[in-house]
């Protein structure tokens, strides 16, 4: 049996990587996804070729309009949201001393301003509904602790944990079950754009230091988008109704809580 059969889902940042995949998983589980991102051409190619069940959605996380107005249509699309993924988020990296104001502004800004705000928008709309929900943020191994050069990112998913476990407690006498996912190194555009930052910082070949965290993994290789979607059709299935608050690591072994 399909585990989200007759479920509707926005996931923010869903044009590629993860969050693309989270769309073609949910949809494969009979749910229909709509696939919000700030790259709407993208989005399109991606709901295209994901098929019948998934629709494009402009969206900005940083824009309360933008947001309103996603959140709006995909409820309107679907009669209602039962899911609502937040993945869409930057990354940047730079050591203590060379952090720019503006990236910092940008990382909270999508990162952890686009959370909450995306959050509270579609916690209204669930409550409204009446039937509960399921909220999955994306957090990241990088929340768990610091790096030398990844401050900013790194205090950024920290917050999504937080916010993770306050909107949980807050929201679960609604049937809003809130949780998170953090994942540990995931190949994919993503990390192509994390390398070449570790290149030109670490003085290091591109590709290096790729293959590093790939070899420091326990289980032997980098994570692909694939790997995280069991756990986020589980959260969202019926199975995972008494989890509240909680952030899982699926990170092949690279930290333990
Ligand atoms: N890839 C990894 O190794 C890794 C590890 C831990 C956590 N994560 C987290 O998983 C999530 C997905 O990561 P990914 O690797 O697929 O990233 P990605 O960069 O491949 O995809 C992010 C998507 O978000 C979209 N986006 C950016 N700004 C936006 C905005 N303002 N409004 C709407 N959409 C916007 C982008 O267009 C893109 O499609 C992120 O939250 C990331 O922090 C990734």
């Amino acid at each position: 049996m399909k585990r989200l059969e007759g479920k509707s889902a926005l996931i923010t940042g869903a044009a590629r990587g993860i969050g693309r995949a989270f769309a073609e998983a949910y949809v494969r589980e009979g749910a229909t996804v709509a696939v919000g991102d700030i790259d709407i051409e993208r989005a399109e190619d991606a709901a295209r070729e994901i098929g019948a069940g998934a629709r494009a959605l402009q969206l900005d996380v940083t824009r309360q309009e933008s947001i309103d107005a996603a959140v709006a249509k995909a409820a309107e699309w679907a009669g209602g949201i039962d899911i609502l993924i937040n993945n869409a988020a930057l990354f940047d990296l730079a050591p203590i001393v060379d952090i720019e104001r503006a990236s910092y502004e940008r990382l909270f800004q999508v990162n952890v301003a686009g959370t909450l705000f995306t959050m509270q928008a579609v916690a209204r709309q669930m409550i409204a509904q009446g039937r509960g929900g399921r909220i999955i943020n994306m957090a990241s191994q990088a929340g768990r602790r610091g790096e030398p050069l990844v401050a900013v990112y790194c205090a950024t998913k920290a917050a999504v944990i937080s916010l993770t476990q306050s909107a949980g407690l807050d929201l679960i006498k609604h049937g809003i079950n809130v949780n998170a996912i953090a994942p540990g190194v995931v190949d994919g555009a993503h990390w192509d754009h994390v390398d070449a930052l570790f290149a030109r910082y670490e003085g290091r070949p591109l590709g290096e230091k790729k293959r590093l965290v790939a070899g420091a993994v326990p289980y032997g290789r980098m994570g692909t988008a694939e790997d995280l979607t069991g756990m986020a059709v589980f959260l969202a299935s019926a199975e995972a109704e008494y989890i509240v608050a909680q952030t899982y690591n699926v990170d092949g072994g690279n930290w333990m809580s």
